[in-house]
């Protein structure tokens, strides 16, 4: 559908319109009185969300590539229906397919003023098929209010049980990551994917001073990026999941990506709600699974003990 006919059909006064984004691909506007959001339906993939009085609080990439085919870097990927590399054959896409689908538009509503809602289907093709030979449909329900609520509902239409990786693989902006801890992750164990997987403990909040890879396991709880130097704490709450990735390439990676600017590490960290690693889940047939974020961010912060 073009945006002329997503307007006709989806559009919302005072809330939600549809126009041609960066390359002419569509993207749906959110402008409520609460916040602002952009939603791409190349990816399903949420570009930007903020807050009325905030900065932005996702981080997107200078250099991301808006192009059939490829992942757009920042924002909120949606990884699915593997996590990683796929474990039988590495040639089939890391993190899946569904970041570099086209999706639709389902639904829109406008419960409140401060309130609105998108949601964005994904179903099998041929494409998808060959694959992943699945029937499906995700669905992929963003609320922007003052909170971002994402919830990623995955159903199986088929008449065999599937097992499902996924991620929220959500890209947070920050002032300066060499000011910046994460807590909620606190006494749990972690698999460093830059080191053999090993499983590690977490002490203390998570500092980030070097490329950081670590899939944190058996851990539902919320956390919160505690940013110094934008004086903002960010929380991301979850549900559905028990594994929570946390990412940031540092400088050497950084400048291996062609879509991350060299120094791009300095501002972001990804926190990822997850099903990953021994988190995968089974969904069996006329059964669904849902994965859950929410984020918000509150000003005036200063870290823990300062
Ligand atoms: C994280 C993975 O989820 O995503 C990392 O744990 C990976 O290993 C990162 O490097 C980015 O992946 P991609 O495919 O978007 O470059």
């Amino acid at each position: 559908m073009s945006p002329d006919e997503l307007n006709q059909r989806f559009a919302i006064q005072d809330h939600l319109t549809f126009e041609a984004g960066v390359n002419k691909l569509t993207r749906a506007l959110v402008d409520n009185q609460s916040a602002r959001a952009e939603i791409y339906l190349h990816g399903g993939h949420l570009t930007s969300f903020q807050p009325n009085g905030q900065s932005p609080l996702l981080w997107m990439s200078d250099l991301a590539r808006f192009e059939s085919g490829k992942a757009i870097r920042g924002g909120v990927p949606i990884v699915w229906p593997w996590f990683g590399a796929h474990t039988i054959d590495p040639s089939k896409p890391q993190h899946g397919f569904a970041r570099t689908s086209q999706w639709q538009v389902a639904e829109s509503s406008a419960p409140s003023g401060s309130e609105t809602i998108l949601k964005l289907c994904l179903t099998n093709n041929a494409e998808t098929q060959s694959l992943w030979p699945h029937s499906f449909e995700l669905t992929l329900r963003i609320t922007v209010s003052e909170t971002l609520r994402l919830e990623l509902t995955t159903r199986n239409t088929g008449k065999t049980p599937f097992e499902i990786g996924c991620a929220l693989h959500s890209y947070f902006a920050v002032g300066d990551i060499a000011r910046t801890t994460i807590t909620g992750l606190d006494d749990c164990h972690y698999l460093d994917q830059l080191d053999d997987n090993k499983s590690k403990a977490q002490q203390g909040a998570v500092v980030i001073n070097e490329e950081v890879d670590r899939i944190y396991r058996e851990t539902e709880d919320e956390c919160t990026i505690c940013d110094e130097a934008a004086r903002r704490y960010i929380h991301v709450g979850k549900s559905g999941s028990r594994s929570t990735v946390v990412w940031n390439p540092w400088s050497l990676k950084a400048q291996g990506m062609r879509d991350f600017p060299d120094d791009g590490y300095r501002s972001m960290v990804c926190i990822e709600t997850a099903n990953a690693a021994d988190d995968t889940r089974t969904v069996d047939p006329g059964e669904n699974h849902s994965l859950i974020q929410l984020i918000s961010g509150r000003l005036g912060a200063s870290l823990p003990g300062h």
